[in-house]
């Protein structure tokens, strides 16, 4: 399958995988990117330049094929070294970097300088366009499904993927409750040029997690995710549990008055405790909808091949049977 995406990123198979906080190491990366997809390091989870360097050589032994790095920016009162890690992915040789969080404008002027080609993760339209408009290379379009921080817009991808065809004249990929070929079918048919996944890689025999993770995403249903920190105007969209239901009880009682310290104990430096250890009460931890759909821990190359394989069907059996060849 050619698309733009496969074009500019000079991958075999229009799927990426989006950066993952704890999920996103070397050897997930390196086994989308080895299955013809495009990987990406969650560099914030490394946290410094010379973490992020190590993981980049680790990833760089894995495999031969592209693969980039995830610069998330959050708000945060020390924020890590964006500049050192920007180095870090220039000297590695990483010619893709995925940012998300807030607008990449500063990092963009090193990036495209190194040849970098950059695709922004947001979850607009008006976003979407602010990022065209200062030189992202594509965009990545996150509905209200995804796992992770859906924004304030609440804008489901049936709406909101065909509004960015509409507007977008650079490439983009359908973000959130992707899945299976009928979910890359369904984003083609909207306009898109690709898919990117996040909790559906999680529930691979590569990802790097503890098997309770993975296990409790094929048990769990597109019913057991809720939304987090609104309050805050910070949504993250998670699994249930009952850290996640003591959190909503204080944002309850707190209303306008909660604060991000009244809630630290349920959302912060729990990842190394969940993804790592298998704790899955910790704390809150990023989850999609479409964990409604994950019913397997295939290997990565058995996802991606398979969606491949099941969208192609779709396409030649099913479409054109129901339109006539
Ligand atoms: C456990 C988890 C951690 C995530 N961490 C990040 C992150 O650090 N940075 C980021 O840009 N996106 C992060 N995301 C969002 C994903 O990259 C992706 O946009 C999202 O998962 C897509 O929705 P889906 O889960 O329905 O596939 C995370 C998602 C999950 C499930």
């Amino acid at each position: 399958m050619k698309t733009r995406i496969t074009e500019l990123f000079e991958i075999e198979h229009p799927i990426i995988q989006g950066g993952m906080h704890f999920v996103g190491f070397a050897e997930l990366a390196a086994a989308v990117s080895n299955a013809g997809g495009l990987g990406l390091i969650t560099g914030l989870t490394l946290g410094t330049p010379e973490k992020l360097a190590k993981e980049i050589a680790r990833c760089h032994e894995r495999t031969d094929k592209p693969f980039g790095v995830n610069l998330t920016f959050l708000p945060s009162l020390t924020p890590p070294d964006y500049p050192g890690m920007v180095k870090a992915i220039i000297d590695g040789g990483v010619k893709i970097v995925e940012t998300a969080g807030r607008n990449p404008e500063q990092v963009l002027p090193p990036l495209k300088a190194a040849g970098v080609t950059v695709i922004h993760k947001c979850t607009s339209v008006r976003h979407s366009l602010k990022a065209q408009s200062i030189g992202c290379d594509a965009v990545s379009v996150d509905g209200f499904e995804c796992g992770g921080h859906p924004g304030e817009d609440d804008v489901p991808n049936f709406i909101l993927l065909p509004r960015a065809a509409e507007e977008l004249t650079i490439p983009f990929v359908a973000s959130g409750g992707m899945a299976d070929g009928r979910s890359l079918v369904a984003a083609l048919a909207f306009g898109a040029d690709g898919i990117n996944m996040g909790t559906r890689f999680i529930a691979t025999k590569e990802a790097p997690v503890h098997q309770r993770v993975k296990e409790a995403l094929v048990a769990a249903t597109e019913l057991d995710t809720r939304l987090i920190m609104r309050p805050l105007r910070n949504t993250e969209r998670v699994m249930r549990n009952p850290a996640v239901e003591r959190l909503l009880e204080k944002e309850k009682a707190l209303g306008a008055n909660l604060q991000f310290s009244d809630i630290i104990e349920e959302v912060a430096g729990v990842y190394p405790k969940i993804m790592l250890e298998g704790d899955m009460e910790a704390g809150a931890w990023s989850c999609g909808m479409v964990a409604g759909l994950i019913h397997d821990i295939p290997t990565v190359k058995e996802l991606i091949d398979r969606i491949m394989a099941e969208a192609e069907s779709i396409i030649r059996r099913r479409l054109v049977g129901i339109v006539g060849a």
